[in-house]
């Protein structure tokens, strides 16, 4: 899996450190509510599970799906997301937890739908931000790194369902997916 990986972008000790971070920003943002954090399924299951670890205050863990990429890096369409088991919103703190804000599509749809819940305020928070590519007006309330356009995998993140097991950011060599 290592011969794949052209160079890493981000290190498991940066990683670390700007998700603590985050986390410090939340805890401050969210002191004294109990908010409902809402992983976006699957890139983001690595960063959540490091995230909510360094969170102090009561929460709740939700998960919902979204996916725009069938099997490479193009997209292709608009976003299909499931709401799982995912309780009604309304009233409460929302904070999503997604892996990377690339075009923006994905989580202005998802914004959209979880606000037709009424929830008494709800924020993103992001490992990766490609403004860049930017297509939808969206933005991260939380962002650990601002990325160059390039498609990267690691630490959740997948090209074709495989690499996310890898503990930093990289960057595939061209010749696995061209
Ligand atoms: P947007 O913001 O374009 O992002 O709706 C949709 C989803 O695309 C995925 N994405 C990536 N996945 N490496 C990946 O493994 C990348 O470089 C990358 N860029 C976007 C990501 O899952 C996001 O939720
Ligand atoms: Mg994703």
């Amino acid at each position: 899996m290592l011969n794949d990986i052209e160079r890493v972008l981000i290190s498991e000790e940066e990683l670390a450190r700007k998700v603590s971070e985050a986390a410090d920003a939340i805890n401050r943002d969210f002191a004294g509510k109990e908010p409902v954090i809402v992983s976006v399924l699957r890139g983001s299951f690595v960063f959540m599970a490091d995230l909510v670890r360094k969170l102090n205050m009561k929460c709740t863990i939700e998960f919902i799906t979204a996916s725009v990429y069938k099997n490479g890096t193009a997209p292709d369409g608009k976003p299909d997301i499931g709401r799982m088991m995912l309780p009604s919103l309304k009233g409460k703190d929302v904070l999503i937890v997604e892996d990377i804000l690339d075009t923006g599509v994905t989580l202005h749809a998802l914004k959209e739908l979880l606000m037709q819940d009424e929830p008494a305020s709800l924020k993103i928070c992001t490992l990766m931000d490609k403004p860049s590519r930017r297509k939808a007006d969206i933005y991260a309330d939380y962002s650990c790194f601002e990325v160059p356009d390039e498609f990267v995998v690691g630490y959740g993140l997948d090209y074709a369902q495989k690499y996310r097991n890898l503990p930093f950011v990289g960057v595939l060599k061209p010749e696995i997916y061209e």
